[in-house]
């Protein structure tokens, strides 16, 4: 009987390229060990590196969307848990805890309930002092935003009025209604940056 050759999970080419400069972010920010939720999984090419190359943690994928859940799916385990249906605009997760959290393009690729769900979500899930990372691109106020981004701007709106690179001040001030503050700002390649949050202790 024939023998099917083992499927290889789908890859984002976007990721492929970014995947390294982010890593060497999420090593200086993340715990060394525990449970990290990536919200907004995509096909898992950050999931696969990540995981790889931290092998301590332990990796949860998810996604709202049932085809990327399917591929997430494929993913070859380990440390890289089934993926979770999850959007994370929704007031319910189907995970209610972990100690750090990672959402890598989504915020300007989303209506902006889904940024004040992942910060809301965030408050929720997370210890005290437990970091949410993002990644993408944004607009910061008195600094020139790249004209490639204007652009990426235009084009999001255009592909749905909902979506558009967010503003830095506005995702800070989503944040910190939900008690998460902004302690880092790295300018990435190809004009994204990552923004590093986190979860603060209820005042006595
Ligand atoms: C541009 S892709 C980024 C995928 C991956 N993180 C990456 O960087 O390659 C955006 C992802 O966000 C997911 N997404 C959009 N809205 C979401 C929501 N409300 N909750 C969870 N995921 C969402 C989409 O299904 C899609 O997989």
């Amino acid at each position: 009987m024939p023998v099917s050759p083992p499927v290889s999970p789908p890859v984002s080419p976007a990721a492929l390229r970014n995947r390294e400069p982010i890593l060497n972010i999420l090593r200086t920010v993340l715990p060394d060990t525990g449970t990290l939720l990536e919200t907004n999984s995509g096909v898992g090419t950050h999931a696969v590196h990540f995981a790889t190359a931290l092998p301590a943690l332990t990796w949860r994928p998810s996604d709202i969307s049932p085809q990327a859940r399917e591929r997430l799916s494929m993913l070859p385990g380990g440390n890289i848990l089934d993926p979770l249906d999850l959007d994370v605009a929704q007031p319910v997760w189907p995970i209610t805890s972990a100690d750090a959290m990672v959402s890598i393009n989504m915020v300007h690729i989303a209506p902006w309930a889904a940024c004040e769900g992942l910060f809301a979500g965030a408050r929720r899930i997370l210890p005290d002092g437990g970091v949410l990372y993002l990644y993408g691109p944004f607009i910061i106020d008195g600094r020139p935003t790249a004209p490639g981004n204007i652009a990426f701007d235009a084009d999001l709106r255009g592909r749905n009025p909902e979506w558009g690179v967010r503003n830095l001040d506005a995702v800070d001030a989503v944040a910190a209604q939900a008690g998460m503050i902004r302690t880092d700002l790295i300018d990435m390649p190809a004009n994204n940056f990552s923004l590093v949050y986190r979860k603060q202790a209820p005042s006595a």
